[in-house]
């Protein structure tokens, strides 16, 4: 099989000190934060953020709202103390945030964070995939629905283009960023041909595809149950044309189920929030660009570190509020969601890109 270079360097749970682990109340430990660096976007998907009254109407933070640099560092390392190993930086489009390889640098000089990934639209890659390579960024995951240029743009609201998004992407394969990952939302109103060149395309390739299922995130993108595709059905038709096989996780808590194509030539995911949700093992904490840390996706509160961060504040102060969320987090929207199969309407819950997925 192709080396795809995608295996987890995070710790196993086995090897991590005991007392540096903190659980929530489902006995969930903390170990993953993604942090979103800026809520806006060059994009507008359909998804996401589409271009309706709502959008039209929410304030994007200002740049003084913004956590600097110096703040997120000092927040990782409060949180790779609490037993956090993996960061994801997201937006928005994190890329829009100036000189984003900086904080790539801070964050990768924390020894503990062993895994130092970036999600993107892949719009900016060009520009920016050397910078963050050099900074020390280990991985890279682009969103990208299809290869259809025209589709492309109506996807995202006719911004950038498709051509951009893949030169971008095998830049980053030339400049050797060992594992890439494309991320597909699967739409019920997208032809099974657009899958399936999806699959022909990047077989074979390094990046790495991953179908999600479309989800009832934030409060504008009209979802019902109606507009989802399943990734059973999905994973039956690629399996008729290209065959499959189930694989192991890679690590505790991976969201993705993997498979691997019969004939060696690399591997797949799908994600499944809607039809098997994964909230039993989700070790992920969300801190959003203005220092609030979501306990789940589909939050409708998150806690404002910010005030906090100020530097006469001691870290046990910020340790201790983190820790307590942590430990009293009962979020699992994603499993109440499946048992009532609607959307869990009541309080207006945080957007995608407010929180970067
Ligand atoms: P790896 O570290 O490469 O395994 O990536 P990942 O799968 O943790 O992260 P990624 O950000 O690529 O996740 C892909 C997509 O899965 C996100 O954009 C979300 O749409 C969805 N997703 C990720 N985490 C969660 C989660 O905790 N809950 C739900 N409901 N969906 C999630
Ligand atoms: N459902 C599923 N995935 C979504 N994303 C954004 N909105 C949704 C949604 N409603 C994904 C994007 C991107 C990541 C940030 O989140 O494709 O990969
Ligand atoms: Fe699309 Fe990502 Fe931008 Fe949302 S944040 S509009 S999913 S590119
Ligand atoms: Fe985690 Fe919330 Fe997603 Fe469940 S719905 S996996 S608790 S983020």
């Amino acid at each position: 099989m192709t080396n795809l270079n995608c295996e987890s360097p995070l710790i196993a749970p086995k090897e991590q000190p005991r007392n540096l682990r903190i659980y929530d109340s489902f006995d969930r430990p903390l170990r993953d934060l993604r942090i979103s660096v800026i809520d806006q976007c060059n994009f507008r998907c359909v998804y996401c953020m589409p271009q309706n009254q709502r959008i039209e109407h929410y304030t994007f933070l200002k740049q003084d709202q913004w956590l600097t640099f110096p703040q997120i560092e000092r927040l990782a390392r409060l949180f790779v103390k609490l037993g956090v190993g993996k960061i994801r930086i997201t937006g928005g489009e994190p890329l829009l945030r100036p000189n984003l390889s900086n904080l790539v640098g801070k964050l990768k000089g924390i020894p503990e964070v062993k895994d130092l990934a970036l999600t993107t639209n892949g719009s900016m890659l060009i520009q920016h995939a050397q910078a963050l390579k050099d900074a020390g960024l280990d991985r890279i995951t682009v969103s990208l629905d299809t290869l259809d240029p025209a589709l492309f743009r109506q996807i995202n609201g006719f911004r950038g283009t498709l051509e951009k998004v893949l030169d971008g992407i095998q830049l980053c394969q030339k400049i050797g960023f060992g594992c890439i990952k494309i991320n597909v939302v699967l739409q019920k109103n997208i032809g099974h041909r657009h899958i399936l060149d999806l699959v022909r395309y990047f077989k074979g390739r390094k990046p790495i595809l991953r179908f999600i299922e479309y989800m009832d995130a934030g409060n504008c993108n009209h979802w019902s149950p109606d507009a989802v595709v399943p990734a059973s059905e999905i994973v039956k038709l690629i399996h008729e044309h290209f065959p499959l096989r189930a694989v192991r996780s890679n690590y505790y808590g991976e969201v993705a189920s993997r498979y691997e194509f019969l004939d060696g030539e690399g591997e797949i995911g799908f994600i499944t929030p809607i039809t098997q949700p994964f909230c039993r093992t989700c070790t992920r904490a969300r801190v959003s660009a203005d220092g609030k840390m979501y306990p789940c996706l589909f939050a409708n509160h998150g806690t404002d570190l910010r005030p906090f961060l100020r530097q006469d504040i001691p870290d046990d102060v910020l340790l201790n509020i983190i820790q307590s969320d942590w430990r009293n987090r009962k979020d699992r929207y994603s499993e109440l969601r499946a048992k009532s199969l609607s959307s869990q309407k009541s309080l207006p819950k945080i957007e995608m890109f407010q929180i970067g997925g």
